[in-house]
């Protein structure tokens, strides 16, 4: 078999959580591979609200085995908060997750950086969930990053070690905080860490594949806030992209099979850096207000704008998609009037491809007549020719295939044509 990929197009928040949920009975194995608890990926059904940050979505569904694979970066500390809250909902963590013991480690003092260093930035802050991803990933790269695999022998002198080296950078910084209180929760989480199965999950992945297991590959945060292609330094630190999905969890590019790239009918970003389609008007509220645009995460309210078509493309072609999941249309079922940015207008011209200072660019739309009408409707079929006639326009624009609409949080507010 093939190991499918599922990813966000556009700055994260697309509804991975939800359709990774829905599509997790078709599948043996879901995957992380890249990010950490700067997600927030929810989840909704039986009118509770669940909301993910690193385990992946597929825990709450019978029989499938959930993996962290190399690429994510796992705190301690958040992790145990997550594995608690799932427990208590009766869910045997345990016996449904893997880690990978090449998975790094957030250490509180990552936080601690990760926060002395955006504060220090001033109004260059990059508006990172301040969870210790890029110092994290930092290390990984600097090659001093601590292990899932290291917690099993000699941690205690490594972590120190590490945690040393943080508090000289940190010296340097007008910052200080209480460590020790944030460490006694940590190390309950490393030890809850060392009770769970820890393997080459890279190993198990292929040898699943090679036996015929399905295997999904979640994806987090989004395209434009991968480290090479997003709007750079207005990014994370690792790949969302579907490269990533190999490196992160070991498989070869040979491996991937579909690739489903999830996208909101509009646009939303949380945090600083370039968004074309931004809207500072009644429209961007209602945006913001219908489809309760608060990040999972952080609580910060998301900032919301129109659909833009010339990102979407370029998401499109550096992931290979092959599947698109359009979510949230029905949080513009009161608008008369949508629309799309098809191009933009730069220095002089008019463009249609991403160019690397997004931030020079203005939106040019086509404008499509709204549906204003609610959407109890479950099939395609079923749907207003205004939402049909938009889902057109998109497939013909990118060539690639629209699959699934989602018309609500819920699991059964989905469409799979
Ligand atoms: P993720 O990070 O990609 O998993 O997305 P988030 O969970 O951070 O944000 C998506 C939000 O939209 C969540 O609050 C979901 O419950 C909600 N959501 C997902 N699909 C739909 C949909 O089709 N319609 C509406 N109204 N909300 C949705
Ligand atoms: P999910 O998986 C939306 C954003 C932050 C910030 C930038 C860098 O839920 O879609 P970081 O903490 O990684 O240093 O922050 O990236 N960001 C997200 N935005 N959804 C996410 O994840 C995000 N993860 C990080 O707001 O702008
Ligand atoms: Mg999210």
């Amino acid at each position: 078999m093939k190991a499918d990929v599922l990813l966000g197009l556009q700055w994260g928040d697309e509804g991975k959580g939800k359709i990774v949920d829905v599509l997790t009975p078709k599948y043996n194995i879901i995957a992380r591979f890249q990010g950490g608890p700067n997600a927030g990926h929810t989840l909704v059904f039986n009118n509770v609200k669940h909301v993910l940050h690193t385990i992946p979505s597929g825990i709450f569904r019978e029989n499938a085995i959930n993996i962290i694979g190399n690429g994510v970066v796992i705190d301690p500390y958040i992790f145990k908060e997550e594995v608690d809250k799932l427990t208590a909902q009766g869910i045997d963590v345990a016996s449904k997750i893997i880690l990978s013991s090449k998975a790094h480690i957030i250490m509180p003092t990552h936080k601690a950086l990760d926060e002395a260093y955006e504060n220090a930035k001033g109004d260059k802050k990059i508006g990172s969930t301040k969870k210790g991803i890029g110092p994290t990933y930092t290390d990984k790269v600097a090659r001093h990053g601590l292990r899932v695999g290291d917690i099993l022998n000699n941690f205690a002198e490594r972590y120190s070690e590490c945690k040393n080296n943080h508090l000289q950078i940190l010296k340097n910084y007008d910052y200080s905080f209480d460590i020790a209180a944030y460490e006694k929760q940590w190390f309950e989480g490393i030890a809850l860490l060392q009770s769970l199965r820890i393997e080459t999950t890279e190993v198990l992945v292929n040898k699943e594949l090679q036996a015929g297991k399905s295997v999904l590959c979640e994806g987090a945060q989004g395209t434009l806030l991968d480290v090479e292609f997003g709007s750079y330094p207005f990014v994370t630190s690792s790949n969302t992209v579907s490269a990533g999905a190999c490196t992160g969890l070991g498989i070869s590019p040979k491996a991937v099979g579909e690739v489903f790239g999830i996208f909101k009918a509009y646009c939303t970003r949380v945090g600083s850096g370039p968004f074309p389609t931004e809207l500072f008007d009644a429209d961007g509220k209602t945006m913001q207000d219908v489809g309760r645009e608060f990040g999972s995460t952080t609580g910060r309210a998301r900032r919301c704008g129109w659909l833009d078509l010339v990102a979407l493309k370029y998401a499109i072609m550096i992931n290979g998609v092959t599947q698109l999941f359009m979510m949230k249309i029905d949080v513009l079922n009161s608008f008369d009037t949508i629309k799309i940015c098809t191009k933009y207008a730069y220095k002089g011209s008019t463009i249609n491809y991403v160019p690397d200072d997004l931030e020079n660019v203005t939106p040019i739309y086509e404008e499509f007549k709204g549906w204003k009408q609610d959407l109890p409707m479950s099939t395609y079929e079923e749907l207003p020719a205004e939402i049909k006639n938009y889902i057109t326009f998109i497939e013909k624009e990118t060539g690639v295939p629209l699959t699934i609409v989602s018309t609500g949080p819920e699991r059964e507010k989905t469409i799979i044509r």
